[in-house]
């Protein structure tokens, strides 16, 4: 794993996006994995910027989103589906046929997570799965307790999670219950993952995810067991990390 320690958000976000391109340039028809949460609203400013600039093009590539909502539209502007329009595709070259969100309408749960399974080993997998984390540990919607074992499949959100995800909503009562997420499986399967948190309300369960036990307790634990892992996070976010194990950390200026 290696541990990209940041000065703030906005650096946080300048590095993980230098990332992702150097995973697009070397290769133009990457698959890119994706996620939503306030983490990469950054990281998708500084790749449009660079596209707006002409210094990266997405036009051949693929992009898999994480999650999504059960119940919502991809219309409705809480969706993860508008999430994406709005932060991300909108503004760069990528072909929109080759966006994929699980499908949050589809009701018929077995089958909606079936059919995300065959279209992401369509895709012949994920070249790079870029992650934030929730409080409680989770990628994805992957809460604590789950199998390792799992890919895309249903979940019943945490208490914690629809608390930390109101924010986002009119009312804690709007916020979805349930969501289809690709499982732990579909995520360390990915070829190179790229985590980013940022904020001190992620210093703890950062700390626990790099140096705790792998367990589903803490399902990015399970992290520490894939070989090729990067961490960016920002000063806040490290903080705990930094004062414990700072021989684990390489300090970006
Ligand atoms: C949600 C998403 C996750 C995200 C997490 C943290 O639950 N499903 O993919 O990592 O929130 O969000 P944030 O980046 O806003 O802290």
């Amino acid at each position: 794993m290696k541990i990209y320690f940041t000065e703030d958000y906005y650096h946080m976000s300048r590095v993980a996006a230098n990332i992702i391109s150097a995973q697009v340039i070397l290769k133009e028809n990457s698959v890119l994995g994706l996620a939503t949460g306030s983490s990469p609203v950054g990281t998708y400013k500084q790749l449009i910027n660079w596209h707006e600039k002409g210094d990266i093009s997405f036009r051949n590539c693929k992009a898999v989103n994480l999650d999504e909502y059960v119940g919502l539209t991809k219309e409705n502007e809480q969706s993860y589906a508008y999430f994406m329009r709005t932060n991300f595709f909108d503004h760069i070259d990528i072909d929109m046929r080759n966006t994929n969100i699980p499908d949050g309408q589809n009701m018929d749960a077995d089958n909606e997570c079936a059919r995300y399974n065959s279209v992401i080993r369509s895709l012949g997998g994920i070249d790079i799965q870029l992650l934030g984390i929730g409080h409680n540990g989770h990628i994805g919607f992957n809460e604590p307790g789950e199998a390792f074992g799992k890919e895309t499949h249903c979940v019943q959100l945490k208490e914690s999670t629809i608390k930390a995800n109101t924010r986002f909503f009119s009312s804690e009562a709007q916020v979805p219950v349930k969501a289809y997420t690709m499982g732990i499986k579909s995520i360390m399967s990915a070829k190179k993952i790229l985590l980013i948190a940022s904020g001190a309300d992620k210093a703890e369960i950062m700390y626990e995810m790099i140096t705790g036990p792998i367990t589903p307790a803490v399902p990015a634990s399970i992290l520490q067991l894939h070989n090729d892992v990067t961490v960016v996070g920002d000063k806040e976010a490290l903080s705990v990390l930094k004062e414990k194990s700072p021989e684990l950390i390489t300090f970006m200026n």
